[in-house]
């Protein structure tokens, strides 16, 4: 598992180090994305029914997905465009491609949206 984590961080270093500020920007889209179409179903706590059902299906610690070290852009993707089991998909006319690849950037690297903030 860590070598798997090491090799996934080696991948991904020269990306980070030369599109860091384009990837904050991507990031702080994504977390626009995020609050207007899946927030009300995973936001956290009580009253938001992804956050519910993921709590009693993988733990409480798996149930917010914004910041979830498990998930991968790709899997992000797939979920968002097929949808998973209770959650309905997202067609390209309700969420772009360049928007589902910001959403994805700010799931799994959520810091990078608030860095970009004034
Ligand atoms: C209508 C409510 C709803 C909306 C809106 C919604 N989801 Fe979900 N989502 C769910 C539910 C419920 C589950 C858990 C499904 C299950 O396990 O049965 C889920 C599961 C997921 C998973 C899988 C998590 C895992 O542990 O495998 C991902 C990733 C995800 N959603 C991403 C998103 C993203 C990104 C958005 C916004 C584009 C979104 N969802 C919008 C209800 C929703």
């Amino acid at each position: 598992m860590m070598r798997r984590v090491a090799i996934v961080m080696l991948s991904i270093l020269p990306l980070a180090v030369g599109v860091s500020a384009a990837q904050a920007g991507d990031a702080a889209r994504g977390q626009q994305v995020f609050d207007t179409r899946c927030v009300f179903c995973h936001g956290e706590g009580l009253g938001h029914p992804a956050w519910q059902l993921l709590a009693l299906k993988k733990g409480k610690d798996k149930a917010e997905i914004v910041g979830r070290s498990d998930l991968t852009p790709a899997y992000i993707k797939q979920v968002v465009r097929n949808g998973y089991i209770e959650m309905p998909p997202f067609r390209a006319s309700e969420i772009s491609n360049a928007d589902l690849d910001a959403l994805a950037d700010y799931i799994t690297h959520p810091g990078a949206a608030s860095d970009a903030k004034p």
